[in-house]
């Protein structure tokens, strides 16, 4: 199925807006796709102890999660990096616990980078591994 990537980058640009980054002002939105069409959103959420703080990536999983969604079919991340910024390793292997799928990276200047959870996390340790 083609994938909507300019509905899914709008989305992850909105919930962007969302971000609560006062520490690093670095915001994050990010928009998945799942096999029912439904898209689930999340943004960076920073607390005043850092090590707590929550990647876009991963709020958007455990919206998606909680709502009974298991397969996906494509995911978004914004940021205003140029090229656009990529998902750190703690959320890849978030990603890779539910398969391989489309990622596109963007920024609000236009710019794609189409990539996968596959390319980005290659050898990955799946729930496959554990039989
Ligand atoms: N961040 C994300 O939300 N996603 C990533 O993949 C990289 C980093 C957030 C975490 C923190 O709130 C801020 O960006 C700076 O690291």
């Amino acid at each position: 199925m083609e994938i909507a990537w300019d509905q899914l980058i709008e989305k992850a640009s909105a919930v962007r807006q969302m971000a609560h980054a006062p520490y690093s002002d670095f915001c994050v939105g990010a928009a998945l796709l799942d096999d029912r069409g439904i898209v689930y959103c999340g943004c960076n959420v920073e607390n005043v102890s850092y090590g707590l703080s929550v990647c876009a990536e991963r709020h958007a999983v455990a919206a998606a999660i909680a709502d009974g969604s298991r397969r996906f079919q494509a995911l978004v991340v914004i940021t205003d990096l140029s090229p656009p910024g990529s998902p750190c390793g703690a959320c890849r292997q978030v990603l890779a616990e539910f398969g391989d799928f489309p990622i596109m990276l963007v920024n609000p200047g236009g710019e794609r980078v189409k990539t996968s959870v596959g390319q980005l996390l290659p050898m990955a340790f799946t729930p496959e591994n554990l039989g």
